[in-house]
Order: structure tokens, then C-alpha cells, then sequence
């Protein structure tokens, strides 16, 4: 797979998201050149840097999708716990492999599915948020102490 660019047609006009996904196609960018260069070390920072996406930026916009009641949520988050699902077993499976171009070979697959999986996912499903993410400015401020 080819580098993954930012093009404004994945923009959902909001900039909390936006900024997350470009922080995350860096990571899916990264991965591409970690994988087929063999970059053991560097796969480990991706697959770490899934988990810190998966736990910061789906419990994110899972808790807008609640705020702005968007009613395709429950397709959405299904669409997330896979992603989750399929994440662990490319890790399992890259984990698991004996030799080194086995590694190599479960590092470049891993890669790959990452760059179609944001592709795919934030073109067809976080695309639907656009329009309700509007309903944002009308609700109040939240009252979240630790994060204010
Ligand atoms: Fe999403
Ligand atoms: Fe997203």
C-alpha cells in the first residue's frame, strides 16, 4: 500500500476529530515503512500506538456520537469493537510468526490493513457524523472535572 494522504474530503469540519485521524494516519503511514523495512522495534510502537488510539480516540467520538444522539451509533461502535477484534489478531498472529520474514510478512499485512481500514472507515462511517456534529454548539459545556 501506498502512503495514505489527508485530503479535505476526510475532514468532518471539526477539529478534535480531524485532529485525531491525522495524528493516526501518521501511525498507519509509519507502519507501512516499519513493516517493509523489517522495523521490529517500530511495529511494536504501531501496535502500542492501536491501543492508545482505539482507547482515546473511539471512546471520544463514541461519546460525542451519545451527545448528538446520532442514530447510526450502534452500527458505528460494532465497526469499532472489530477493529479492536482485528487489530489483536494481526498482533497475535505477527507476534506468533517464527521467522523473521514470516514477521515481516504478518508486519506488511498489518500495515496494509490499517491504511484500508482508515480509509475505508473514516470515508464511510465517521463521515456520517458530519452533518449531526453541528448539535455539538447547541449542547452545554460538559462538566468533566479530569478533563476540563
Ligand atoms: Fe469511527
Ligand atoms: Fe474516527
Amino acid at each position: 500500500m501506498a502512503i495514505v494522504a489527508w485530503r479535505e474530503q476526510m475532514s468532518l469540519n471539526y477539529l478534535p476529530l480531524d485532529q485525531e485521524h491525522q495524528d493516526f494516519l501518521k501511525v498507519v503511514n509509519y507502519s507501512l515503512g516499519a513493516a517493509k523495512s523489517g522495523d521490529f522495534r517500530g511495529m511494536e510502537q504501531v501496535f502500542n500506538s492501536c491501543y492508545d488510539y482505539v482507547r482515546n480516540h473511539f471512546s471520544h467520538e463514541e461519546d460525542i456520537m451519545e451527545r448528538i444522539k446520532f442514530p447510526d451509533m450502534k452500527a458505528h461502535m460494532q465497526a469499532h469493537r472489530t477493529f479492536i477484534k482485528n487489530i489483536s489478531e494481526f498482533r497475535q498472529k505477527y507476534e506468533t510468526a517464527k521467522t523473521k520474514e514470516k514477521k515481516i510478512e504478518w508486519a506488511v499485512k498489518t500495515a496494509d490493513f490499517l491504511s484500508l481500514w482508515l480509509l475505508g472507515h473514516i470515508l464511510s462511517r465517521d463521515k456520517l457524523l458530519k452533518p449531526y456534529l453541528v448539535r455539538l454548539r447547541n449542547l452545554p459545556p460538559r462538566m468533566d472535572y479530569n478533563n476540563p
